[in-house]
């Protein structure tokens, strides 16, 4: 661990920070401009092989598997390809049917997670075919797909993900988007979601010079008993990740859900001692999103939105730039990153290496 903090106090601070270079490096070289596409040496299939895949499986454990969740839903909506994604654990204790249309996926920071590998191992018993997106190179997952990509975010060391979630987000989209334009995507979708993914280094470094409003609600926020995360769809698999970070370095309980459940049972536990987090992505499920949000607000709860304007409903938003819509997801996780972070740091929690927690789970 001799990597230069460059002035940040945390790991954690400085591979937030990092996350403009990063994500450059996962676009650097794969961009195909003249058919609107990219190009992803590493993959292993024609384009004959990838029309013929039927669905997508998506496995991963922690950070990973909410990565992947997001990764499902750019192949679903660029590719229109069913894929869902599942903890690799949940996957691979309950013998799952390994079908030869499916293209399994298995999405590791470390690539050396056990649960992930042994999927991986099982899944290529059965014949499988299974791609790795994965940071570590030449990593065990690396070695044992049968291709892949590399999200190339950097080395890693705090215990909590960020610049390799965000980075494995967009390896997804890569992938969705060559997906998309083998089968039925056009080219001015292509052309359209490769100008959103240059945008993106930029706009991740517009939310970070945000930070010192983003600390402030965090302090503020940091007090809370317990606090929701509620998305919809797109915002669904933000909502998890947010949860997960607040949880793993601050302590403070967090629990995630999509938003049309609140209704179904987490209603009952908002009161003005536990607030909410709502992603409100500007998408066609905004007015369903502010509904929530005056569901929230009528049981006097608090309310942080990360939205892409301000939020009447809402007692704070945090503004986050516009994309192309399948893009949102990757820059509305970015403002809660920072917030996790300043509300562990207030609460004075040991951040690059929360209790109980280890980096990679090499072991079963
Ligand atoms: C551990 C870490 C998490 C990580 C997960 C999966 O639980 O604490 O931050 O998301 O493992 O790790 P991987 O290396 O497979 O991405």
């Amino acid at each position: 661990e001799s990597y230069d903090m460059g002035g940040h106090d945390t790991y954690m601070h400085k591979e937030i920070f990092e996350q403009p270079d990063a994500v450059d490096r996962v676009l650097r070289g794969r961009i195909d401009d003249r058919f609107a596409t990219v190009r992803l040496g590493g993959l292993g299939i024609d384009a004959r092989e990838a029309r013929a895949v039927r669905r997508v499986k998506i496995l991963g454990c922690g950070s990973a598997y909410y990565a992947g969740q997001i990764g499902a839903q750019l192949i679903e909506e660029l590719a229109r390809i069913p894929a869902d994604a599942e903890p690799a654990s949940e996957f691979r204790y309950r013998n799952a049917v390994v079908d030869p249309d499916t293209l399994y996926i298995a999405v590791s920071q470390s690539g050396e997670t056990y649960d992930t590998l042994a999927a991986v191992q099982e899944l290529k018993r059965k014949g499988a075919r299974v791609l790795g997106v994965v940071n570590v190179v030449g990593s065990a997952i690396a070695r044992e797909a049968d291709g892949g990509i590399y999200v190339h975010a950097g080395p890693e060391v705090c215990v909590v993900s960020t610049k390799c979630f965000t980075n494995t987000a967009v390896a997804f989209a890569l992938l969705a988007l060559h997906l998309g334009r083998v089968r039925d995507l056009s080219v001015s979708d292509g052309k359209r979601i490769i100008a959103g993914l240059r945008r993106l280094p930029g706009q991740i470094a517009e939310i970070l010079a945000g930070e010192a409003e983003i600390a402030r609600l965090a302090r503020t926020y940091a007090t809370a008993r317990s606090m929701m995360f509620v998305g919809r769809v797109r915002g669904y698999p933000v909502a998890r990740e947010a949860a997960q970070k607040l949880k793993e370095v601050s302590y403070v309980h967090a629990e995630a859900y999509p938003a049309s459940e609140l209704k179904h049972g987490p209603l009952a536990l908002i009161e003005p001692e536990v607030p909410s987090v709502a992603v409100v992505p500007d998408d066609d499920l905004l007015e369903k999103n502010r509904a929530t949000l005056e569901e929230i607000k009528a049981r006097s709860g608090r309310i942080l939105a990360v939205a892409h304007q301000p939020q009447e409903a809402a007692d704070d938003t945090l503004v986050v730039p516009r994309n192309e819509v399948e893009l949102d997801p990757i820059l509305l996780g970015v403002p809660l990153q920072l917030f996790a972070y300043h509300a562990a740091l207030a609460l004075g929690r040991d951040i690059d290496k929360p209790r109980n927690l280890a980096k990679s789970v090499t072991v079963e």
